[in-house]
């Protein structure tokens, strides 16, 4: 069987194109993804024994949520105390628990820029165990959408722009969530407009499709293995995410062999349940619009039994692994616990981008502080839509900052206007620290409104603070909130340091002050190129009900145009340095499916301990398609003490080179002679390698 299906892949990529040499590489899993390890036998004979004994009306109702629960926090589904199945108790989501107390971390922004999975891992379990703490056993999140424009109003729930690297941070949080509940990775896909969600139809050619908005979803169902996924309200090639026959059933359960329920985004996300369901969604939420009458449209034959079974098959699996009819609450205690505000703490602080230092960072004990700006006394957490968590132990910046610098005076002007006396207090102040940026008043879902920026600008009056502050003194450190890039331009050159601090949590206030007054060195990274203007970027397009998505966005955009980035992506500086040497791969030339190991010394040139993220990147010379200059594809972070050199150790495998042949409808790896650029963004990449792929010519 595995040569006969090897045999068609040959013969399919050598039809691809006119290069007869190009081969297909499309890695054949033969086990499917599997989150009930040795229990999937027993698992498998309990739940046919459960369809045999269900009537069809219970079979719907486990597809089904509940009318009672249609507002949440907790949102039902399934479940009969006739048969003993638990129902789903679902909640949101990517940023904390929703509805009462709960640990508000960073924005997924903010995490994805600590570029630690394993970091991110623990915050999965953290905001699981608090949804245990709630009664919940399935978490809406991640939020794994590709940032395709920083103004879309949800870019903070998302972890950048670059499906690797998504791909990456997302199986970290869903390995940590599924030890106590299942993950839920969303919105499944090409979701990425917040004013014409719930219509905009979203044309995408097979390439950018599987290699754009797909390779992040396909990561998290064969690494996580996640156990439930939500289809997007938007329609990817003319049909709905939760109407599509191709997205639902031939890529996710056939080629992923995803073996888990599939759920619809909130209301208004299926239109036809006859559709729906044979196109392979299992489970319409909050409750049954679409699939009102499903017990009536199986009766008529429009949907067969068939069906309807394979998606109770599903969701009684993933119950049953999970083992959702035994889980118990946790104790409340878990709520906004020590241990979890100080992850939070954590978290917040590694997603932490120092963008610019000339020397005003970290502070030399300063006497005095002066803090302008109103968020430097706004605990701000992000945007008020399905991810707003309500956290009841909040640090603002300014608490922060008071609370790291005893005996020195700290005065906050929050401004806009400034007095005599205020003016002569920045003028004076050893340091300076404005706070700008945006709030969920700027963006955010579109629950009731639109939702998207309307601009990168940021308000023009925050603009005119800064100049006003730098026209005093010439200390003046910026801290930007928000949830994707906004524009600097008028006044970088203007002030001595930035900081992007994204929304970074209920801790977030110490984080800043103590990565301010150097207690811990700055070590997150962009996961988002950072333009110099939106004309740098390709059309943010919030209008219209059809809108095109090609290969190219982001750090992929900038570079194939020849643009120079204000800040690349991958990008951030720290109070230390770091030299890159030794380039090692274990080897020359690697098969199609094989695996190359590359190794990467990193030594701490500087005074203190710090962190490095070292990124590979791959170019592709000679290739037959358009590529992109550098493709990030793998990468690893490692702690370096002053004077220590430590190893980074990554691994590329031969299927990640592949570029999706549309004509052969097939991956297709080259037999080229790869160039590997290492590095520390996309635009700092002094180490290179070359790696041949071999083929069986
Ligand atoms: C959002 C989802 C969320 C769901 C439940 C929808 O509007 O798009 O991300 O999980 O609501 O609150």
């Amino acid at each position: 069987m595995r040569t006969l299906v090897l045999a068609v892949v040959l013969l399919l990529g050598a039809c691809d194109g006119d290069d007869s040499r190009r081969r297909a590489a499309e890695p054949v899993s033969e086990d499917p993804p599997s989150f009930c390890g040795d229990r999937a036998e027993e698992v498998g004979e309990r739940v046919e024994a459960l369809l045999g004994q269900m009537t069809l009306e219970e079979k719907v109702r486990e597809m089904t949520g509940y009318r009672d629960t249609f507002l949440g926090p907790l949102f039902d589904a399934g479940g009969s105390e006739r048969l003993g199945i638990a129902r789903f108790r679902m909640a949101d989501g990517p940023r904390g628990v929703r509805g009462g107390d709960a640990t508000a971390f960073p924005v997924g922004m903010a995490r994805g820029a600590t570029w630690d999975p394993e970091l991110e891992s623990r915050v999965g379990e953290a905001i699981a165990t608090e949804l245990r703490a709630k009664g919940g056993n399935v978490l809406l999140a991640p939020a794994m959408n590709v940032l395709r424009h920083p103004r879309w109003g949800r870019a903070q729930e998302t972890y950048g722009e670059d499906p690797h690297h998504i791909g990456r941070m997302a199986v970290g949080f869903i390995r940590g969530a599924q030890r106590h509940v299942v993950a839920n990775a969303k919105h499944y896909t090409a979701n990425s407009i917040e004013a014409t969600r719930y219509d905009v139809d979203v044309r995408i050619g097979d390439r950018a499709l599987r290699e754009v908005y797909l390779p992040h979803f396909r990561h998290a169902v064969t690494q996580g293995p996640v156990g439930s996924v939500m289809s997007a309200y938007n329609a990817v090639n003319g049909d709905k995410c939760s109407e599509s026959r191709t997205l639902l059933t031939d890529i996710l359960k056939e080629d992923w062999g995803f073996r888990g329920f599939v759920v619809s985004d909130w209301i208004y996300a299926v239109h036809d349940g006859v559709e729906a369901a044979n196109a392979g969604l299992d489970v319409e939420m909050p409750a049954p619009v679409a699939w009102e009458e499903l017990m009536a449209d199986v009766e008529s034959g429009a949907v067969d039994e068939a069906v309807v079974d394979g998606a109770v098959r599903r969701i009684l699996r993933t119950k049953l692994c999970f083992g959702l009819d035994e889980m118990e609450p946790f104790p409340e205690s878990v709520l906004e616990s020590e241990e979890h505000l100080a992850l939070a703490r954590e978290a917040a602080g590694r997603g932490i981008v120092l963008l610019k230092n000339d020397g005003a960072l970290p502070f030399d004990a300063p006497q005095s502080v002066v803090v302008v700006g109103e968020l430097a006394a706004v605990v701000n957490t992000g945007d008020s839509g399905s991810s707003a968590v309500e956290a009841t132990k909040t640090v603002t910046p300014l608490e922060g900052l008071e609370a790291r610098a005893p005996g020195a005076a700290v005065l906050h002007v929050p401004g806009p206007d400034f007095t005599p006396d205020d003016e002569a207090a920045i003028a004076e102040a050893d340091a300076v620290v404005v706070f700008v940026g945006l709030t969920g008043d700027d963006e955010g879902e579109a629950i009731f409104g639109d939702g998207d920026r309307a601009s990168l600008d940021l308000p023009r009056e925050q603009d005119a603070l800064v100049s006003a502050v730098a026209d005093l003194s010439d200390r003046v450190v910026v801290v930007l909130e928000g949830g994707s890039p906004s524009l600097v331009e008028a006044w970088i050159d203007d002030v001595e340091a930035l900081l992007m601090a994204w929304y970074p949590g209920s801790q977030g206030g110490d984080a800043i002050a103590s990565i301010l007054y150097g207690h811990a060195s700055p070590s997150g990274r962009l996961p988002v190129v950072w333009p110099r203007s939106e004309g740098d970027l390709p059309e943010f397009d919030n209008e219209s009900l059809q809108v095109d998505y090609g290969l190219w966005h982001g750090y992929r955009y900038q570079d194939r145009g020849g643009l120079s980035p204000r800040y690349p992506f991958g990008f951030g500086l720290g109070y230390t340095s770091f030299e890159l040497s030794d380039l090692r791969t274990s080897a020359g030339a690697i098969d199609r499916d094989g695996a190359l190991a590359v190794e990467v010394d990193v030594t701490n040139t500087g005074a203190v301990a710090g962190r490095e993220t070292v990124q590979l990147y791959v170019s592709y010379p000679g290739s037959a398609v358009e590529r992109a200059p550098v493709d990030l594809k793998a990468f690893d972070q490692v702690a370096v003490e002053p004077g220590e050199t430590k190893t980074a150790r990554l691994v590329l495998e031969a299927a990640d080179l592949a570029y999706w042949g549309a004509q052969s409808d097939r991956w297709v790896v080259e037999p080229l002679d790869y160039r590997l650029r290492v590095g520390t963004s996309a635009a700092d990449l002094p180490l290179e390698a070359t790696v041949s792929v071999r083929t069986w010519d």
